[in-house]
């Protein structure tokens, strides 16, 4: 099962630019867990402090009792390898075939024999759903397709966390879709605790347990989705409708993701129909182990929560009695 990631009080500057500050959430154990904000809001170097590689000035990352800000680098190097990453551009190297970049980490990082790492990689190969393109190079593919190389390759280590900078960006619609399915899916057979950054409506809206959001130098929520979809912060909700109307500003941290949903869907989003049902696994794979956990875990912390988020979380787990389909109301409809 995924390890859970405790950040406390964690506060980060360039020099004079603070970025954000005193940050805390808990990423609980094999659930997955999204992180929104505008452009510049700091995910990145987030994400970044988490795996100890950037160094906030204030705070704690724990993971396994190791402080990945202020712990002995060589612990925070073994803990490191708890890690599989995927990054915003998917990172190949040109030169190297699919199968090449994806046994990068296990020629570089194991002593495995090259039989082990290919039947290794050829496993993941098939988990993204890229059987059939080992030998192309990157140049050759899809932008997606290169996403879901990008995935695979965070997956040889058998990561126990897995961390995801805007996997859609640079994706349609249909390819988001398609990768939603593929991470939660992921997340049923490994059970491996995940963060995904991303502006993407869609994927905020149906994937996640858990959500929270950046935005001025402050993590405005992090909790069970309900909370965040049930939100009435301006920020929240002008995000989550994807509207010009509110506190984030065209010239403040406004971004091109964004500027696009405004096109496409002026107002509709806000007056969105009843209910968005995350995402379930497709079937012939086990329910998601983090489902369970999840319930209990939520069921257990309602009297913290507000009374908005209560109620939906007591109306999605009524309506759903266990099933690993969750539904929600959308925001703005008013129930
Ligand atoms: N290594 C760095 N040195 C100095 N400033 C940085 C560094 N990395 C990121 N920043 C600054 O931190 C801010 C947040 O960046 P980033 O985390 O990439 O935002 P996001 O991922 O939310 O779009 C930006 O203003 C960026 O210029
Ligand atoms: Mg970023």
């Amino acid at each position: 099962m995924g390890i859970e990631v405790v950040v406390e009080g964690l506060t980060m500057s360039f020099g004079k630019q603070n970025i954000w500050q005193d940050v805390s959430l808990t990423l609980p154990a094999g659930e997955v867990s999204v992180m929104l904000g505008p452009s510049g809001t700091g995910k990145t170097v987030f994400l970044k402090s988490l795996i100890g590689l950037l160094k906030p000035q204030q705070g704690r990352v724990l993971i396994n009792g190791v402080d990945m800000v202020s712990s002995p680098e060589r612990d925070i190097y073994e803990t490191r390898k708890l890690f599989g990453l995927m990054f915003q551009d998917g990172a190949l190297f040109g030169s190297m075939s699919l199968f090449d970049n994806i046994a990068f980490p296990l020629r570089e990082h194991t002593r495995k024999r090259e039989s082990e790492i290919r039947r290794i990689v050829m496993e993941r190969i098939e988990l993204v759903g890229l059987l059939g393109a080992e030998d192309k190079l990157p140049g050759e593919i899809s932008g997606g397709m290169r996403k879901r190389a990008g995935l695979a390759r965070a997956l040889v280590l058998d990561p126990q966390i897995v961390l995801c900078d805007e996997p859609d960006s640079g994706l349609d619609p249909v390819r988001t879709a398609y990768l939603s399915q593929l991470l939660i899916d992921l997340n049923a057979r490994i059970d491996a605790t995940m963060l995904i950054v991303t502006h993407n409506l869609d994927i905020a809206a149906t994937v996640p347990d858990n959500m929270g959001m950046f935005f001025r130098r402050r993590l405005v929520t992090f909790g069970p989705r309900e909370v965040l979809l049930t939100s009435d912060e301006p920020v929240v909700t002008q995000f989550l409708a994807g509207r010009r109307e509110g506190p984030i500003g065209m010239s403040e941290e406004k971004d091109a993701a964004l500027l696009a949903a405004e096109a496409v869907d002026p107002a509709g989003r806000a007056a969105a129909p009843g209910h968005r049902p995350a995402a379930g696994t497709l079937p012939g794979l086990p329910p998601r182990a983090a489902v369970t956990r999840r319930r209990e875990r939520v069921l257990g912390m309602l009297d913290q929560l507000p009374p908005a988020a209560r109620a939906a979380i007591r109306d999605t787990y009524a309506r759903t009695a266990g099933a690993p389909t969750l539904t929600m109301p959308a925001p703005g409809s008013g129930s």
